[in-house]
């Protein structure tokens, strides 16, 4: 008798464990072809390994086809490689992909979901995106602009003088340059290019990111979160850094306040729409705007604009130490054009080159790899195939940069490709979408444009960036993949042009 219930017993956990194995790896009907995950982690290495994923997501659409499904840990996903599966996705179906994955460490980073970047759509997260929309908006047009480049330029300009002998790091410029104008937008102030505040911050900032790392286990595989894990706990220790850094700003706007003082700076403007919501008698789900979104707001905006800005800035530098040519025509196109004034935010669209260059590098080197992860909010398709809700969206963007279909030679930096005949840069280009598409596209687009040709062109009117003697191969290459594509650490020299 007790030899039949072991028996019994083991036939059914093996029967058990069978059908848990089938259900773990088995693939939604419907759901494009892809590799069979492994049981628990899936095809979780992709997302997690040492290779770029955009890279091995190109690879494998090779074998399934431009559309296909990994199991990411306890998560289905399809992956987009290529423009017109994108403009499906994010512009014919605009609400269908535009949810956010559940993500454990990034709901306790922002309050539950009181942020933009991280929280699904509801009228409370459209307002917020309006709002932010609007506001840097505001602080990216003319004027503004213009006069915190003028302010920062003889700082800048010292710093890097005093770097003519030996190579140096250009981060240590563009780092301070973009927190100064991202840094004096939201919070106000006219900073020193080392003030220790900018400095403090670039150090959490910093160590925000290395804790990050690619992510984490828990947000993949959902039970792994009850696991004590040290990489969690150094996150929220410095995410706390990162909470009080911003609170302590908040509440210094707060306590000086006044509604009817024009506002100096984002942290005003939204404690304004707070003011006029409430005055306008109570708030509903629309218009919704705590103090903690007011706080998720500043640092969704602050976060996402500098470490941004600060890779494509590194990496135009990079590309211009290793094509001397391209810095060449800048700087004759610079000459030609406005001559030794400063750059005005007016001059664009009157240096072709200029923007082509920075598209180029946006294209060649593209900041944010696979956008945000997106997820399906109710069941839908994509081509041919079911994508059935919760479904998590990779837009393999840098795909779309790559592919030979509409870029020749993909893999040269070469910015003429971006200017018509007429010299005059393409408008509407297909597969390029540097800032993403649709419901989710970038906030801070028209900032991050204004700003970065601004920084740029100034640089090279001024400066020749070389490579040094010693160095073997490209100046610039990749480090180790992350949610942007960072360049590594390197050294140029700094000449005067002649
Ligand atoms: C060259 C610089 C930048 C690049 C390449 C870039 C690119 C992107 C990309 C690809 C996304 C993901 C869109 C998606 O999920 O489909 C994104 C989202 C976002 N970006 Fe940027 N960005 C840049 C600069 C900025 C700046 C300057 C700000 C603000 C000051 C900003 C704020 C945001 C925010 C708040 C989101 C989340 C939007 C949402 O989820 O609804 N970004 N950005």
């Amino acid at each position: 008798m007790l030899d039949i219930s072991s028996t019994q017993l083991i036939v059914g956990f093996v029967v058990l464990f069978i059908s848990w194995l089938y259900m773990n790896v088995r693939r939604p009907s419907g759901m494009p072809p892809g590799p069979t995950p492994y049981p628990i982690t899936g095809s979780m290495s992709v997302l997690m390994g040492n290779d770029p994923p955009q890279r091995a997501m190109k690879e494998m659409s090779k074998v399934y086809g431009d559309i296909f499904s990994i199991k990411v840990g306890s998560y289905w996903s399809v992956v987009l490689n290529t423009y017109e599966l994108v403009q499906e996705a994010l512009l014919t179906k605009v609400n269908d992909f535009s949810g956010r994955p559940p993500s454990f460490i990034f709901d306790w980073y922002t309050d539950g979901q009181k942020d933009i970047a991280v929280a699904n759509p509801t009228p409370t997260w459209k307002y917020h995106r309006l709002l932010a929309h609007t506001s840097i908006r505001k602080f990216a047009a003319g004027e503004y602009l213009d006069n915190l480049h003028d302010e920062i330029r003889p700082e800048l300009s010292k710093f890097i003088m005093s770097k003519m002998e030996k190579p140096f790091d250009p981060n240590e410029f563009i780092v301070p340059a973009i927190y100064y104008v991202i840094g004096s937008m939201c919070f106000g102030y006219k900073y020193e290019l080392n003030d220790p505040r900018l400095v403090k911050y670039v150090d959490i900032a910093k160590k925000l990111n290395d804790s990050f790392d690619n992510g984490w286990t828990g947000d993949f595989i959902p039970w792994f979160k009850y696991i004590p894990n040290p990489y969690f706990y150094a996150f929220k220790k410095i995410g706390e850094a990162m909470f009080s850094y911003v609170l302590k700003e908040v509440k210094l706007h707060t306590d000086k306040f006044d509604p009817d003082a024009p506002a100096n700076d984002l942290i005003d403007l939204l404690l304004k729409a707070q003011a006029d919501a409430e005055a306008q008698g109570g708030v509903d789900e629309k218009k919704k705007l705590t103090d903690t979104h007011l706080k998720q707001i500043i640092i969704d905006l602050f976060t996402a604009g500098i470490d941004t800005q600060n890779t494509v800035l590194h990496w135009a530098i990079g590309c211009l130490a290793d094509n001397p040519e391209v810095q060449d025509k800048i700087k004759q196109e610079i000459d030609d054009v406005i001559g030794d004034r400063p750059p005005r935010l007016s001059d664009r669209g009157k240096l072709p080159y200029t923007e082509a260059t920075l598209m180029e590098v946006m294209r060649y080197r593209t900041p944010v790899p696979l956008a945000l992860t997106h997820r399906a909010i109710t069941d839908s398709s994509i081509g041919s195939y079911k994508v059935p809700e919760d479904t998590w969206v990779f837009i393999n963007l840098w795909a779309l940069h790559n592919d030979p279909k509409y870029w020749d030679n993909p893999d040269k930096f070469r910015p003429e490709r971006f200017l018509d005949a007429k010299n005059a840069v393409k408008q509407r280009l297909p597969s390029f979408l540097p800032f993403s598409t649709g419901r989710r596209v970038c906030v801070g687009e028209s900032l991050a444009k204004a700003n970065s040709f601004m920084i740029f062109s100034w640089l090279v009117q001024n400066y020749k960036f070389v490579k040094p003697e010693d160095t073997k191969g490209p100046v610039a290459v990749h480090d180790k993949p992350r949610i942007l594509t960072f360049a590594k650490d390197y050294k140029v020299k700094v000449e005067l042009w002649k």
